[in-house]
């Protein structure tokens, strides 16, 4: 068959119609959220712990308790904060290594800087998230903890995480910032590890304009973070604070976020029900074309299905592939491009390939507990950064219709037939 001509070509694309927003809970907000933060503000009441029983930001925790499973929740400012919390909370200090995936927002490596450890990057698998063959590798007497990330809604393989923490003693922190409401082999995501770290800032699932989540089956867990979340966590809440108390932070959740908080949780199962249809309709029509190789999530049923992708023999194919498709009117990208300091990348952590830090003493690289001969570089993951090159990726939206989808089954025939 002649491959048509593509629009990048000259040729007619597939579409000219934009596409709807990719944008997730923060989209939705409409008449519910301004009525329940409306409602806060009306009361004067913005302080969670002079809210008592009407509390919005505990009513938010309940919710995180009640779809996790977990006995406890902690709702602080941040995702940051969160993950800030959770390693506090699993007891990671001065001198402990964590490891990371190479493919993480920059908050994942700064929250274990800020704990006074240092992280140590693991390369990521063909699933885009973190591979458990490297993290046996990167293990040293110094690691304390492994922190899978669920990046784009990708569930980590967390069977086999777990089992290598077990057989290391090692803790686990999930970061779920991209990935609320996920699930692995049916359990949710946050309660498989010892802690789980969300992030409701405005560019993930479900928001409360900034916030965080963190929870934890465990008691002390959780009193550790609570502790570490309130400097008077102890004077506001003393029945959650039976553990000496040490420093805190303001990370403390307000009404108004907690508010709107609960109204975009509630919204959360619907936009997932769409986006995971949405994905298994585009991975059907993908799956077989010739020259590609489809990205397989490790879950696919828990997979919150906001994004889909697949690997091209180089990364020059991919690029192309990408412009070919967005030239056809959909949109598409492919991830890594050396020059675009992308702060998902490590190598474009700039404080950690650096060693940078806020103290004059250089403190935690400075640490004596700290391995002196620990180096970071931007090729340390190369792995990492060829899956990256090689990959094409969509964002997946609740508001797209079928017919989205079927523009971008199209346009990845068109283009394979015409470039591979
Ligand atoms: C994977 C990951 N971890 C942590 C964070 C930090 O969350 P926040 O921006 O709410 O502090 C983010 C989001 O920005 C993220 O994507």
């Amino acid at each position: 068959m002649t491959a048509e001509k593509l629009a990048i070509d000259g040729g007619t694309p597939v579409t000219t119609e934009p596409f709807p927003s990719t944008a997730l809970g923060p989209g939705d907000i409409g008449e519910e959220e301004i009525a329940a933060v409306t409602e806060v503000l009306r009361s004067k009441c913005l302080f969670r712990f002079s809210a008592g029983d009407t509390s919005r930001c505990a009513a938010l925790e309940a919710k995180f308790r009640a779809f996790t499973g977990c006995d406890y929740a902690l709702a602080v400012g941040g995702g940051t904060a969160a993950l800030i919390c959770g390693l506090v909370g699993i007891g990671v200090g001065e001198g402990d290594e964590v490891i990371v995936p190479g493919l993480t927002y920059i908050a994942s490596a700064s929250a274990i800087l800020i704990c006074g450890g240092a992280p140590v990057i693991a390369e990521i698998d063909d699933s885009l998230t973190l591979d458990p063959a490297d993290v046996e590798r990167k293990i040293t007497p110094r690691t304390k903890a492994i922190m899978p990330v669920h990046m784009r809604g990708i569930p980590c393989k967390m069977d086999e995480i777990m089992e290598i923490a077990q057989r290391h003693h090692l803790l686990v922190i999930e970061d779920c910032a991209q990935a609320c409401g996920g699930l692995y082999r049916g359990t949710p995501l946050g309660s498989i590890g010892h802690v789980g770290c969300f992030s409701l800032q405005q560019f993930k699932v479900i928001t409360a304009g900034e916030g965080g989540m963190v929870v934890t089956r465990d008691r002390t867990v959780y009193e550790r973070a609570a502790v570490r979340h309130d400097s008077a966590m102890c004077f506001w809440k003393p029945q959650d604070t039976t553990i000496t108390p040490f420093a805190g932070e303001n990370f403390r959740m307000n009404e108004m976020e907690g508010a709107l908080g609960c109204v975009q949780f509630d919204r959360m199962a619907g936009i997932l029900q769409k986006t995971r249809r949405l994905k298994r309709r585009l991975v059907e029509g993908i799956k077989d074309v010739p020259g590609i190789t489809l990205h397989r999530s490790p879950c696919e049923e828990g997979d919150l299905g906001i994004s889909a992708g697949f690997f091209l023999p180089t990364s020059e194919m991919a690029k192309k592939f990408a412009e070919a498709l967005r030239a056809e009117g959909v949109p598409a990208a492919s991830v890594y491009d050396k020059g675009i300091p992308d702060r998902h990348i490590y190598c474009y952590w700039e404080y950690v390939m650096g060693k940078y830090s806020a103290d004059a003493s250089g403190w935690p690289w400075t640490s004596p507990k700290h391995d002196p001969t620990r180096v970071y570089s931007p090729d340390m993951c190369p792995r990492t950064l060829d899956l990256l090159g090689r990959v094409v990726v969509f964002t997946l939206s609740h508001r797209f219709e079928d017919q989205h989808i079927d523009w971008m089954i199209r346009a990845v025939h068109k283009v394979a037939r015409a470039l591979l």
